[in-house]
């Protein structure tokens, strides 16, 4: 298998993938099928893919090593900013779609509802994590302060769900399934580390366990 995702095809055939859910919204913008409440429905599925990508990048780490495929290594980078741009088109349906650029309202909002608050960190802790994502600013910073600062993700992450959480009245199963998949996501980066640390040397020479937030490697 990692012989196979190792094909030139299929980094390209990926981010294809990637731009699906642009393209579904797409669809359903152009044929009408975002229900009455169209710009809900847009800033909504657009928060969901955001985080679904968040989840995503961070199970890639996991998954490689349980599953002995590294060549997903090489899809990390791509997917988290996937998750910047679905981050950033949610954010801006939501000021220019639902507040029209008015951003003495919006500041408002941001102080007045809690969830708009963590949202808003979140999308701020993701801008460096994007700025840094070349190979030029990974050398700049040097491995552990790159390191370092993309470990922010395990902030942001935890923001997102609880932004999703917060603002759900009744039905809570969907952010609590988030919950769930960022706490066996995280439980699995506390055991490496733990394991580091206990000084298991098979783990320590090939779990990232410090924890995963390594250089991806293209
Ligand atoms: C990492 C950053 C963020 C993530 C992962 C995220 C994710 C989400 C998710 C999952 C939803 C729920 C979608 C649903 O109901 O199905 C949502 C809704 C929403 N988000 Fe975000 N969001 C982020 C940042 C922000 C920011 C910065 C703002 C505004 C300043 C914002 C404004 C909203 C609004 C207005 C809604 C819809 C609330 C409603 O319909 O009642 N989000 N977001």
């Amino acid at each position: 298998m990692d012989r196979f995702l190792r094909q030139a095809w299929i980094k390209p055939a990926v981010f294809v993938l990637c731009l699906g859910p642009l393209a579904w919204l797409a669809w359903r913008g152009l044929s009408g099928g975002l229900g009455a409440n169209p710009i809900e429905a847009v800033i909504r599925y657009l928060g969901d893919w955001a985080l679904r990508f968040i989840l995503i990048a961070l199970a890639v780490t996991p998954f490689r090593k349980i599953t002995g495929w590294n060549a997903l290594a090489r899809w990390r980078r791509m997917l988290g900013l996937f998750a910047f741009a679905y981050v950033v088109l949610h954010f801006m349906s939501y000021v220019g779609l639902d507040q029209f650029f008015d951003w003495g309202a919006i500041g408002r909002e941001i102080v007045k509802r809690r969830y708009i608050t963590l949202g808003m960190v979140a999308v701020v802790l993701l801008v460096p994590l994007a700025l840094t994502s070349t190979n030029a600013m990974m050398k700049r910073l040097g491995g552990k302060r790159w390191q370092a600062l993309h470990r922010l993700v395990y902030v942001i992450a935890p923001l997102g769900v609880a932004h999703h959480w917060m603002m759900v009245k009744k039905d809570i199963t969907e952010p609590m399934i988030h919950a769930a998949i960022l706490a066996l996501l995280l439980g699995w980066r506390v055991a490496a580390l733990v394991r580091h640390n206990g000084g298991d040397s098979t783990v320590r020479a090939s779990s990232c366990a410090a924890p995963c937030s390594s250089p991806p490697s293209s």
